[in-house]
């Protein structure tokens, strides 16, 4: 079971529903998860770049648990990669994600339209996307979910810079933040559907405490809302 470090972690309000947390996760949990991710990372489906339908590929390498998403759609077998089942999603990720929408909203979780509900957030799904120095992420909307509870992102490595934007266009207006090592940022509720990228990764920003040699880490948990 996942306890939270007892920290200086304050949620800051970036926009209605999408919520900063900065260094929610301690130097050892974030240890935890690099690892973790490393095990992920060497199968039953294999981190790569992910292929896009107009030929190209994305920048960041990805593996998912769970569910795997492929533009634009969910399965259980990386049919785009070697048509393995992805790696079970972990109960004690269930708890690392309960715990991120207390942190983010409060017990109550009005901020996110969860209602009373931090404890019955039921994630199945994680992507777990790697950036090396040059690697971006396009501004795009996590739409591809049937439910509509918050996506948390954890992010671990070098910073970056997100963008939060609206839920109408890619472009203005949008807000940018500075992720660094050990923050939580959760969207919902009114910014479940805000559309949202990275526009760039500033390299050798980590400290040597994660155990990455480099590059950014970011963990999304979210709902998807499918069965089977
Ligand atoms: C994503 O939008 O799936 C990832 C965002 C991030 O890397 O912070
Ligand atoms: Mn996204």
């Amino acid at each position: 079971m996942f306890v939270p470090d007892a920290g200086p972690a304050r949620p800051v309000e970036i926009a209605p529903g999408a919520v900063r947390v900065p260094g929610w996760l301690t130097a050892e949990r974030q240890r935890e998860l690099v690892t973790a991710c490393r095990a992920w990372a060497r199968g039953p489906v294999p981190l790569r770049h992910t292929a896009l339908p107009n030929g190209g590929v994305m920048s960041v390498r990805t593996v998912c648990l769970g569910w795997h998403w492929q533009p634009y759609r969910y399965s259980r077998t990386a049919d785009d990669v070697n048509g393995a089942r992805v790696a079970d999603f972990p109960g004690w990720l269930t708890e690392l994600g309960r715990a991120a929408l207390v942190a983010a909203y409060g017990e109550s979780g009005e901020a996110g339209g969860t209602g009373p509900a931090a404890r019955s957030y039921t994630p199945d799904t994680a992507l777990i996307n790697f950036y090396d120095g040059a690697a971006r992420m396009g501004m795009h909307q996590d739409k591809e979910e049937r439910s509509s509870a918050p996506v948390v992102s954890l992010s671990i490595g070098d910073s970056c810079l997100f963008r939060l934007g609206n839920t109408r266009t890619r472009g203005r207006p949008y807000t940018d933040v500075r992720l660094v090592s050990g923050d939580l940022f959760v969207f919902g509720g009114p910014a479940r559907l805000a559309y949202h990228g990275v526009p760039k990764v500033f390299p050798g920003t980590a400290g040597p405490e994660t155990g990455m040699r480099g590059g950014r880490l970011n963990i999304t948990l979210r709902e998807t809302g499918l069965t089977g």
